[in-house]
């Protein structure tokens, strides 16, 4: 290394961040926190699609028979070996626990043996970080809409590191209705993905589907009665012997999620005098919901920033970009880390 190198070197913070939360086996070589040198993700689909969903027991094994692979990818894609590591990062909550330890421990023997400090992330906090890559301009404050399969949370991004949860779904994720609303019409899994291509030769206004408030909340969500809405709509087909047109039910379906998210944020930006507004997570990556939100945004003045479709769902370049803001303020985990399933945004281990 000559002395410009090293220069560089010092300047410059290489991370190995993985992510094994769902169904995804992911590994990627983020440099500060914004430049990514690999993003390699293994997915489960094809494996889960056959029990149309996510099996919690075969994630864990997949994640197992492949992780080192994935991590072995991604260093070479980086053209990097782990002597150039700064720090390993991992998910370690919220998702399925079996899941999240395979990642967990893989980091924590990767980081013992190369002796290189451990960063525990929060998932959530990853796909909001996800928005850093390709909006290097985009710094806090600013609110974000996190929309996945697990989670549907408004936040309050204070600062790096720092959260407000100003809402989150009272019941079902936003994805989560996706997918189950895919089952129900005979799309198959995952839901997001096919109600979208389905909606995209639909009608938006040929079912009325209620746009649930949540009574003492203005940014909280609720979709569980969407969803029964839309099996009532399909059993009383059923029994009536009406034909059922998939692709109206997708875009009313589609049409009534977008209504409740978009409004909820909105309201949201306008109480905190937002001028930047994100979103983040698997349902971020549907046009619909990113042109309705970038019209609203637009008539009210405000910058809007979302990550392309694949950093929108599950990857490691995501966890390579919290990890990084973690690692500039000192934060630093000990070989106890351990999975948590149901952590809180905000909390730590
Ligand atoms: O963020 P993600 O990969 O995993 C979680 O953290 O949950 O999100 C997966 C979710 C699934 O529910 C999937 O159906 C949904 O994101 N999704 C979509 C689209 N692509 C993925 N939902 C609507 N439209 C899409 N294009
Ligand atoms: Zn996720």
């Amino acid at each position: 290394m000559d002395s410009i190198d090293r220069i560089e070197k010092t300047n410059r913070v290489t991370i190995l961040a993985i992510e094994s939360s769902c169904d995804e086996t992911a590994a990627a070589v983020v440099e500060n926190g914004r430049n990514v040198r690999s993003n390699i993700i293994s997915s489960q689909i094809d494996i889960h699609t056959l029990y149309g969903g996510v099996v919690p027991e075969i994630a864990s094994r997949k994640h197992i028979e492949r992780i080192n692979q994935v991590i072995a990818q991604a260093l070479d894609t980086a053209g990097m070996t782990l002597d150039d590591m700064d720090a390993i990062a991992v998910t370690y909550g919220p998702g399925l626990v079996g899941a999240l330890l395979v990642g967990v421990a893989q980091a924590k023997a990767l980081a013992y043996a190369k002796k290189l400090p451990l960063i525990g992330v929060h998932h959530i906090e990853g796909h909001i970080s996800a928005n850093y890559i390709e909006n290097k301009e985009l710094e806090p404050p600013y609110l974000c809409l996190v929309v996945s399969g697990g989670h549907t949370h408004l936040v309050n991004v204070q600062d790096y590191g720092v959260y407000q949860v100003l809402g989150r779904t009272r019941d079902d994720a936003a994805g989560e209705a996706f997918d189950k609303v895919a089952r129900a019409i005979g799309l198959g899994y995952p839901g997001g993905p096919k109600i979208e291509q389905a909606a995209q030769k639909g009608n938006p206004q040929a079912m009325v589907f209620p746009r649930a408030k949540v009574s003492g909340s203005a940014f909280d969500f609720s979709f569980s009665g969407l969803k029964s809405a839309v099996l009532n709509y399909l059993n009383g087909c059923q029994m009536k012997n009406i034909p059922i047109i998939k692709e109206d039910v997708a875009a009313s379906f589609q049409k009534a999620v977008i209504d409740v998210l978009v409004d909820n944020a909105m309201q949201a930006a306008e109480q905190f005098h937002a001028d930047k507004f994100a979103i983040a997570g698997g349902v971020a990556a549907n046009t619909a919901l990113r042109t309705c939100m970038a019209d609203a945004c637009e008539k009210r003045g405000i910058q809007f920033f979302h990550p392309t479709p694949i950093l929108c769902t599950d990857n490691a370049a995501m966890i390579g970009a919290a990890a990084y803001y973690e690692y500039q303020a000192g934060r630093r985990d000990g070989w106890d880390l351990n999975a948590v399933a149901n952590l809180k945004l905000g909390d730590t281990c």
